[in-house]
């Protein structure tokens, strides 16, 4: 489903920032991404989603290879993938609803299953009380479901999410790696980045990457 091969990534002025990274992630796996501020887990995340590309080594995702995918054709990746970030990056001024419905607008959704999806999708996250609220009526924890929703728009075979819970207190930061947790029992395949190890000590049958200056230093699934 992932796989990185000797994944390497240069900055100017910073140097090396991802240095010779290999993993692979199978269908239904979950998996945390750790390591402290500057380890290189965003630039990871940023490569799966190719919005930025590796100086060398190759990245393949859901079937699509960094070396091989046009600029062009990211849109095509996009729609395999889900992306959450810590941010949410909701449209602001929207409601929940509207914001879950453009990402299936903007796929090309046929008009009459954008109402019936949308509801599915926020009751999915739980968000059923909530679907007319603006974005900014809706607590973090509440923003971040409805940005889990718009990643589920298009049934990912893949969900990755850059510190999701960042933003979030202890009960809501629980309540979204749950929803994560239920995803991956349902058979797709996460990949979440974060520093939070309470977090990650949390939950015992996960695997764990750990990232240190660019390096994969240790994998507990290998
Ligand atoms: N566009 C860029 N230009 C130059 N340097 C960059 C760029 N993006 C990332 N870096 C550098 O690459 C290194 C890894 O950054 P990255 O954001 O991947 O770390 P991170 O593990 O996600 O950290 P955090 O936990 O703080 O989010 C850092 O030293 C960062 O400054
Ligand atoms: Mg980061």
């Amino acid at each position: 489903m992932i796989r990185l091969s000797h994944v390497s990534r240069d900055f100017p002025r910073r140097g090396r920032a991802l240095d010779d990274v290999t993993f692979s992630v199978e269908k239904g796996e979950f998996v945390f991404l750790t390591g402290h501020s500057g380890s290189g887990k965003s630039t990871t995340l940023r490569m799966l989603h190719m919005a930025d590309r590796p100086t060398e080594g190759e990245v393949r995702v859901a079937g699509f290879s960094s070396k091989l995918t046009s600029d062009r054709e990211i849109w095509k990746l996009r729609r395999r993938v889900g992306f959450v970030f810590q941010d949410f990056r909701l449209l602001p001024g929207r409601t929940a609803r509207e914001n879950v419905a453009f990402a299936l607008e903007v796929t090309g959704t046929p008009r009459r299953e954008i109402g019936p999806r949308t509801s599915r999708l926020l009751s999915q996250v739980g968000l059923s009380a909530r679907t007319g609220a603006l974005v900014e009526e809706l607590s973090g924890g509440e923003q971040q479901r409805v940005s889990v929703a718009r990643a589920l728009a298009n049934e990912p075979l893949v969900l990755l999410a850059d510190e999701p819970t960042g933003n979030l207190d202890e009960r809501s930061a629980r309540g979204i790696l749950e929803l994560f947790r239920d995803l991956n029992a349902s058979g797709m395949a996460v990949l979440m980045a974060t520093h939070d190890l309470d977090l990650v000590r949390s939950i015992s049958d996960v695997r764990t990457l750990e990232l240190s200056g660019g390096r994969l230093v240790f994998d507990s699934g290998a």
